[in-house]
């Protein structure tokens, strides 16, 4: 669904922000991109969203070069939704908000109420159509921003740090709805810190550093590496690290859980 090829990509006057990645991602994978501040994840998300193009090497979506697709083709198949979701909100009403992109990129006006009321759905968010985005809370902006994106029904979703600024409560419910996106068959992409949540809910992790992938597989196999993720800077978790001593090759809450008992009833007998 999406391929990067050689991809390098400098801003202008700015740093080379991504260096040479290579990089394959199937239709229907959910896949985690974690890395440091700067390492490049807001710009890969970009380049795969087609909202920069790449100074170098290719990015291909769906098989089309993201260079030379128009925006409104684009943007039906890989939605981008931004770190801060009050960048993306400016309309007076959800009904407005929702709908802008539709109305932009010429949807029948019958069609619009009813993407837009699927999308609201999707995201769980009830509110009336005429309330202003502005009122809504900030996980609610979060949610609002994700419908605004599911609107135009992309395969591909990419979310940059959608869990910034949410309780873990909220964190977990964010995620219940990316997999049911991902259920769809919708293929999921998203920045995170929260690597926990990446073991438990994505297949696979991404690591970028200095603009480069680093590391690249399953993450749980990724993730409970607790010597890689020393080597390269992150504080593993104290369930990797757990998971990590007790040979566990999946560093989420039930997998340890499971593993605690089992080594418990060996001790038992
Ligand atoms: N608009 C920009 N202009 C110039 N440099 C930028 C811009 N956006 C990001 N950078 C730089 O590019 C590098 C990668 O940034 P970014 O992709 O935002 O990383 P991350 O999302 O992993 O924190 C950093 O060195 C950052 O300072
Ligand atoms: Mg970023």
């Amino acid at each position: 669904m999406i391929r990067l090829e050689g991809v390098r990509f400098r801003y202008p006057r700015g740093p080379e922000a991504v260096r040479g990645v290579t990089l394959s991602i199937e239709d229907g994978e959910f896949v985690g991109v974690v890395g440091h501040s700067g390492a490049g994840k807001t710009t890969l998300a970009k380049l795969i969203a087609g909202l920069l193009k790449p100074s170098e090497g290719r990015v291909l979506v769906d098989g089309m070069d993201t260079r030379f697709v128009p925006a409104s083709a684009l943007a039906r198949k890989v939605g981008y939704v931004f770190q801060n979701p009050e960048a993306m909100l400016f309309s007076a009403t959800i009904l407005d908000e929702v709908a802008f992109a539709l109305r932009n990129f010429g949807f029948p006006p019958g069609e619009v109420e009813g993407r837009v009321r699927a999308a609201l759905e999707k995201v769980d968010l009830r509110k009336p159509l005429s309330a202003s985005p502005h009122a809504l809370s900030f996980g609610e902006k979060r949610r609002l921003a994700i419908a605004c994106i599911l609107a135009m029904d992309p395969s591909v979703v990419v979310l940059d740090e959608p869990t910034t600024g949410l309780d873990y409560a909220r964190c977990l419910s964010l995620f219940e709805t990316l997999r049911k996106l991902n259920e769809e068959g919708r293929t999921v992409i998203v920045i995170t810190h929260d690597t926990d949540l990446l073991a438990r809910f994505a297949e696979r992790v991404v690591v970028l550093e200095a603009g480069a992938v680093v590391r690249d597989g399953p993450s749980r196999e990724v993730l409970s590496d607790v010597e890689f993720l020393r080597e390269h800077g992150f504080t593993p978790t104290q369930l990797q690290v757990l998971a990590s001593r007790l040979g566990a090759p999946a560093p989420t809450p039930s997998a340890v859980a499971e593993t605690l008992a089992r080594a418990w009833a060996r001790r038992a007998r």
